[in-house]
């Protein structure tokens, strides 16, 4: 029986654009791609919470909560890395796709700037995982529509720490912070849904 799970409401809304029904249809002929993306993905995103522990190691609030993030992104990308073994899926190198750096790109570089943009990124990325992970779930077999069933209130979870410590540790109004997220959320909409001809987890609209 098929998976039911929705976006949630609060994520739906947060984002610019819905992942498109082209790239949906995709990733259910791609699941052994989609799957090796994912593992990278959950891989950079523990890499990623460890980065803000290196980077702003004075901040205790913050490190707490990036070390626990990275401690449940490494044990995600194991639960990832089991199904792909069940699923006789081998685990390869591959290239990373044009998101993330897109979205790094453009992050401002003078603090506290910088950190703003780079907790408003985090969210941005752990809201579209969690849209993408409810949109697909319905649509996969059986235990991995369960798996991905279950990973979407992770990732909202994450995305709800990411827009708290953007709000409390940069020192930035909320109207500015409002501002600056409208500009991001218009650079992500574009990534995950302009043509792309490359297949990822956070790929645009599939091109030839
Ligand atoms: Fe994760
Ligand atoms: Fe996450």
């Amino acid at each position: 029986m098929a998976v039911s799970v929705a976006v949630p409401a609060r994520i739906a809304g947060f984002l610019a654009a819905p992942t498109p029904d082209a790239w949906l249809d995709e990733a259910c002929e791609r699941i052994p791609e989609l799957l090796l993306d994912h593992a990278n993905c959950e891989l950079k995103a523990a890499s990623t919470a460890l980065g803000f522990l290196y980077r702003y190691p004075e901040r205790q609030a913050l490190a707490q909560r990036m070390s626990r993030l990275a401690r449940e992104e490494l044990r995600h990308f194991e639960q990832v890395r089991s199904i792909m073994d069940d699923m006789q899926i081998s685990f390869e190198r591959l290239s990373a796709s044009r998101y993330a750096g897109g979205l790094r790109d453009a992050a401002r570089t003078e603090e506290p700037l910088k950190l703003l943009d780079l907790l408003l990124i985090g969210a941005l990325i752990e809201a579209r995982s969690c849209e993408r992970f409810a949109m697909i779930a319905p649509r996969l077999p059986d235990k991995l529509g369960r798996f991905y069933g279950g990973l979407l209130a992770s990732e909202a979870r994450h995305f709800e720490h990411y827009i708290a410590f953007a709000r409390s540790e940069c020192g930035v109004g909320e109207e500015d912070i409002a501002a600056r997220l409208a500009e991001l959320k218009v650079i992500e909409a574009s990534l995950v849904t302009d043509p792309d001809p490359e297949f990822r987890f956070h790929s645009g609209t599939p091109s030839p």
